[in-house]
């Protein structure tokens, strides 16, 4: 896939702290412009469950409209307050600290970006923090030829219920040969 080498100056901030951490679960490029160009689309509270070192807020912040608000929690208090340090100057993101639930008062979200993946079984709760239309995107999913998908010898049930919920219009994208996510808009 080609793209340009530059990204934006605070996605750029949090990727340093990713290598200053050695944090290896940053979102990658390829789904960060996904995100900026998905936020550039959508008004209103945009969330993020699990900040990490923030590339995921930063991507989200390069590509959300002005007036468009940014909330992401993260649970790791260290993380969350470098976080709030290298975005000190990012009026549209604020950084929680806190489980991811934190985030339900910020609702309704017309994008809802989860990076847990413990929260993805939970679609029930997600479904209703978003607003009719609202996106939600699901990251990091391993490719699989199979329906209903099979990862490790078993049914990746999480996902088979995400794309075929009827309270969502699905689509599972592939990101790299061996990445995918899951873009869901409420209907
Ligand atoms: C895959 S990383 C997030 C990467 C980040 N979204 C990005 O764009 O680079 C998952 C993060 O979720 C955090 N986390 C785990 N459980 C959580 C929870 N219950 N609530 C909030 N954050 C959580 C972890 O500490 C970790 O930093």
């Amino acid at each position: 896939m080609s793209a340009p080498a530059e990204v934006p100056e605070l996605v750029a901030r949090a990727l340093d702290l990713s290598r200053r951490r050695g944090f290896i679960t940053s979102t990658r490029s390829e789904t960060g412009r996904l995100l900026a160009a998905l936020a550039a689309s959508r008004t209103g509270t945009l969330a993020e469950l699990g900040t990490g070192c923030g590339v995921g807020s930063a991507w989200l912040s390069s590509g959300a409209p002005k007036g468009a608000h940014i909330v992401t929690a993260e649970l790791d208090p260290g993380l969350s307050k470098d976080v709030q340090g290298i975005f000190h100057d990012a009026e549209n993101v604020e950084v929680t600290c806190g489980d991811w639930t934190v985030l339900e008062q910020y609702a309704p979200f017309s994008l809802l970006f989860v990076d847990v993946r413990e929260v993805m079984a939970s679609i029930d709760l997600l479904a209703d923090l978003l607003e009719p239309g609202g996106i939600a995107v699901l990251d990091d999913f391993v490719p699989s030829p199979f329906w209903p998908p099979i990862v490790d010898g078993q049914v990746d049930t999480v996902r088979e219920q995400w794309l075929t919920d009827e309270r969502f219009a699905a689509v599972e994208m592939l990101i790299d040969p061996d990445a995918s996510l899951i873009i869901a808009t409420r209907r």
